[in-house]
């Protein structure tokens, strides 16, 4: 099996060792994907395989992502891997969620049950065994805050140097206090994504250091498992819809090329359809996908959502995600409000998921009322992240002190705020309708 990184323009489609230290092409700038030449096995023969694996007690096969590892076989050594068993994610039933959408069943891929709580660990197990492979010291990113507990975590195992940074006063504390916790230098830059994306890119280079935002080719690999695993969960049966919050848009890439993969192979035998949910004020993909052409896509350098992980105005993977959604696909944008009052749906279901999460719900929502999306259509909405991330956005919206980022208040439709009582039975006793 040969791989090799190639240039994701068509036009150019320059080639380079796998080994080889690039994020974009050295030739025309473009992004880089990885790419494989040989035979990789027969489908049901892989299929067979990784469902044995699931009985195995080898790190490898008890992994969600390396279980999978034929469809990703960029590595030559087994020992590199790094992995914390990442994956195994279930698909769960959110009934609530789908009378409120106006839909008979939405299923919720839910990547918050990864080991550091969102789908960042599907990418980063793959991206961070590279960075060894490589031999690097260090890695670094920039975040919106669960790329920077990801990487945290697997470097920290891997004894590498992290180095995150960071929007200062931008991001969850849940996420930050993760990536303190797992040793990573931690820099909060006076700056918002998209711009810290620039420095760090930078840094990388002039330092040596060893980048894992998804701009990595290697991560994008890792995340493809996410839809394989979907996939494998559903008996190989695919969904109409597979629907994704969008921020830096890696994840989206990530799916259209596990899915473009897996009909190569004949794994799955039709495509779905991929709805990309973004927020409101942090929609340039929305924007482009009005009316896709070629150099007509504009950041927005003013992103504001309170869902502060797609808090993103300039995605570096656009191109990838419109080769995606531009075939059999559709963005929708959900606002503050919306988000919230969906959020706190799914955490109805007994579900939960952190604030862009829940931009699919809202998305879905949209999508059912102006008829894109069938009210029987099959539905997997990807929930990229653990309920736990961003405790002080639920206590707001529960409480009535939620505020969109111009200051107005948002309404907790679902608001389910907590009751301060007496020490006193009977008081207590009447109020639970005793
Ligand atoms: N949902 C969550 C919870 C995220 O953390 C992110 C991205 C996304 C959705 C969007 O995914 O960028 O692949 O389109 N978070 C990044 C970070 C940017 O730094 O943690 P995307």
């Amino acid at each position: 099996m040969r791989s090799f990184l190639a240039c994701f323009e068509a036009a150019c489609g320059a080639e380079y060792p796998v080994t080889e230290v690039i994020y974009n092409c050295p030739k025309c700038g473009g992004l880089l994907e990885v790419r494989y030449e040989g035979e990789r096995g027969d489908p049901w023969t892989l299929k067979q395989t990784w469902r044995e694996r699931r009985m195995s007690n080898q790190p490898l096969d008890q992994s969600g992502v390396w279980r999978y590892r034929e469809m990703f076989p960029f590595l030559e050594d087994e020992r590199h891997v790094m992995t914390l068993r990442e994956g195994n994610t279930p698909l769960l039933d959110g009934c609530l969620a789908a009378s409120y959408a106006g839909v008979r069943r939405i299923r919720f891929k839910h990547q918050g049950f990864n080991p550091t709580g969102s789908f960042k660990d599907n990418g980063m197990t793959a991206g961070t065994s590279q960075a060894v492979r490589l031999g690097m010291k260090r890695v670094a990113c920039v975040s919106t805050g669960n790329t920077s507990a990801s990487m945290a975590a697997y470097a920290a195992m891997a004894g590498l140097d992290p180095i995150i940074l960071i929007p200062n006063g931008n991001i969850a504390f849940g996420k930050l206090g993760q990536a303190l916790d797992y040793g990573a230098k931690t820099l909060q830059v006076e700056a918002n994504f998209d711009q810290i994306l620039a420095l760090v890119r930078v840094l990388a280079e002039k330092l040596g250091i060893y980048l894992l935002n998804s701009v990595n080719p290697f991560r994008i690999e890792g995340q493809k498992s996410i839809v394989i695993e979907m996939m494998d969960q559903l008996d190989w049966e695919v969904p109409d819809w597979i629907v994704v919050p969008g921020g830096n848009l890696g994840n989206i890439s990530a799916f259209g090329k596990g899915v473009r993969e897996m009909l190569e192979l004949g794994l799955i035998d039709r495509l779905p359809k991929f709805a990309v949910v973004q927020a409101e004020g942090a929609s340039p993909f929305y924007e482009f996908m009005k009316d896709p052409k070629e150099g007509g896509f504009t950041a927005n350098t003013h992103p504001e959502t309170l869902a502060t992980a797609i808090k993103i105005g300039d995605p570096v993977s656009w191109p990838k995600a419109w080769q995606t959604v531009g075939v059999n696909g559709v963005v929708e944008k959900a606002s503050e409000q919306e988000i919230a009052d969906a959020k706190a749906v799914i955490g109805r279901c007994g579900i939960g998921c952190e604030p862009a999460s829940a931009a699919t719900l809202a998305g879905i929502k949209k999508l059912v009322a102006a008829g894109r999306i069938g009210p029987e259509d099959r539905i997997v909405a990807v929930l990229t992240g653990n309920v736990l991330k961003d405790p002080d956005y639920i206590y707001r919206y529960h409480t009535g002190q939620l505020k969109d980022p111009a200051g107005r208040d948002l309404i907790g439709n679902f608001a389910n705020p907590p009751v301060v009582v007496p020490n006193d039975v009977e008081v207590i006793a009447k109020l639970l309708g005793a």
